[in-house]
């Protein structure tokens, strides 16, 4: 359900209060007033600055900017009988006023009942325990695909109306690639974002898609559990055929929507809803340390052309008792509005298990009944990757089949994968592979995980600059033959996990 038809919803039940989080006050505001509006209600804003507004009428009620001649008048307004909506601003922050407090308690009892909600909205919820039972909480919903194009349209006119120099300059695409990445910010921050790369140099294009993840990724990372990761594409990953291809089966028939969004026809785009087959949930990639599964996140983010968030699980742990939950509650509440997204839970085993063991009181336990709750329960568009090194962590809830589409195990890489992984890891530095031995050092890799590849390339970058000479299949060797690669060193555990995985039939990756 969006955000609109869950509003709608809660106006028809009559609920008196409605407490909004949202970080886009406009926007939110505008969702509001379009389903009151179609299911023929006036409504009311009101703020502190600019008083009660009827709709989006610029003259305000007389003396209505303090909170109790708002109500006062609002009062009018519900005893007069309209069905109305009122939209309030920040007002729980005025809540802890004792005469407020009781004169709000007041209307409420009094629009109980009847065709009239109040929508309080702010940044963060808050209101005083006693009228808790009265108000429904929910969080405001971020502009999607259509209303983001809308939005660059309207940018691309006004840059056009004015006597800046503008040009925009993206294909098909490039213009899907903008939309996904803009996808999770407000209104505000989406036109200052593109401002800010117009101003530069006269153009929207595809060369500002870096700029914009960077500022998305600053958004993100500032506030709450989840991270914004740009995605990888498929070759730049060796091996993983039958996850790939397992993606690939799926990406056509659920994620195309985004991917065939022609430009400036938002009416004719085509949504994932059209599609009958059910969409995937995600998959659980266990496997060798080192070996890929977190770059295996980003592939399939990328494949099924959708954007990438992780769960940060340092920051989901409060010491706050409670927080933990709700820092988790609120977390999968933000994915569910950015539907459809790819999220990324990595080293899940660390979800259920708090560091310490003395703070957790029980909270490992409560995150994992939200969780699997919500794993059971979600009927979002979004896809779930999840990775783990450490199968002793999972509790067997976990592993049970229907919880995940497919379980995959990513081991050491053979001969070929680390042929390949060589070539990968060398091209990423600028490197001709074919001025290398790749034979060579693919014979002397043998129980070498990817990650530890890719570390021989950059100590022989090391090495080979600080003598001086350019870095050649010498460098490399050499490198390799210094390392004691982790299958040596923690045999024992990596021969556990390969077995744990044989006997249960885990697909290889
Ligand atoms: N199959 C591969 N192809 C290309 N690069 C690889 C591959 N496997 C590992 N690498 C390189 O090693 C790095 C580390 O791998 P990654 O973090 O994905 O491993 P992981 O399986 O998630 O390890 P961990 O269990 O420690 O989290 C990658 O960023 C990538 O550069
Ligand atoms: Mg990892």
């Amino acid at each position: 359900m969006n955000f609109e038809e869950e509003i709608k919803l809660l106006i028809k039940s009559k609920y008196p209060v409605v407490f909004v989080e949202t970080i886009d006050e406009e926007h939110t505001v505008r969702q509001i007033s379009s389903a009151a509006n179609s299911l023929g209600i006036v409504f009311y804003r009101w703020s502190v600055t600019q008083g009660l507004q009827f709709e989006m009428n610029e003259n305000s009620f007389y003396h209505t900017s303090s909170p109790a001649m708002m109500l006062k008048t609002a009062l009018d307004i519900v005893d007069s009988g309209a069905r109305a909506v009122f939209i309030l601003k920040d007002f729980h922050k005025f809540l802890n006023d004792a005469v407020l407090l009781r004169f709000f308690k007041d209307i409420i009892a009094k629009i109980k009942d009847t065709a009239v909600t109040i929508v309080i909205i702010g940044g963060e919820y808050g209101v005083p325990e006693e009228i808790k039972p009265y108000v429904s909480r929910i969080t405001g919903g971020y502009p999607d695909d259509r209303e983001i194009i809308y939005e660059i349209n309207k940018i691309a006119q006004e840059f056009k109306n004015s006597k800046v120099k503008f040009q925009m300059d993206l294909s098909p695409v490039e213009l899907t690639r903008l939309v996904k990445t803009l996808k999770g910010l407000s209104i505000l921050q989406i036109r200052s974002v593109i401002n800010r790369c117009v101003i530069s140099d006269a153009r929207l294009s595809g060369h500002d898609m870096p700029e914009i993840e960077k500022f998305k990724k600053e958004i993100f990372d500032k506030e709450g559990c989840l991270e914004y990761y740009g995605s990888e594409i498929p070759s730049n990953i060796a091996g993983f055929e039958n996850l790939k291809k397992w993606i690939a089966q799926r990406k056509n028939s659920v994620f195309s929507g985004t991917a065939a969004l022609p430009p400036r026809v938002p009416e004719a785009m085509p949504t994932a809803e059209d599609s009958t087959l059910p969409p995937p949930k995600g998959v659980l990639l266990l496997g060798v340390q080192g070996c890929g599964k977190s770059l295996a996140a980003k592939v399939i983010a990328g494949e099924l052309g959708i954007a990438l968030y992780r769960l940060d699980l340092n920051r989901l742990y409060s010491k706050y008792i409670g927080e933990t939950e709700e820092n988790l509650r609120k977390a999968l509440k933000t994915v569910e509005m950015l539907s459809p997204v790819c999220l990324w839970i990595d080293e899940i085993e660390k979800i259920f298990a708090s560091s310490s063991g003395e703070i957790d009181g029980g909270v490992s336990q409560r995150v994992l009944g939200t969780f699997l709750t919500w794993m059971q329960e979600r009927k979002d568009r979004n896809f779930l990757a999840a990775t783990s090194n450490n199968i002793n962590g999972l509790p067997a809830e976990f592993l049970r089949k229907g919880r995940f589409d497919e379980i995959f195990f990513a081991d050491l890489p053979e001969v070929p994968e680390r042929e390949e992984i060589l070539r990968i890891h060398l091209a990423k530095r600028n490197l001709n592979p074919a001025e290398f031995d790749l034979k060579l050092l693919t014979g002397n890799s043998g129980g070498f995980s990817g990650a530890e590849i890719e570390q021989a390339i950059i100590s022989a970058l090391y090495s080979s600059s600080s003598a001086n000479e350019r870095i050649s299949t010498r460098h490399v060797l050499e490198q390799i033959n210094l390392t004691r690669p982790l299958s040596i060193i923690k045999s024992e555990d990596i021969n556990f996990l390969r077995n744990w995985a044989k006997e249960r039939a885990i697909l290889p990756v």
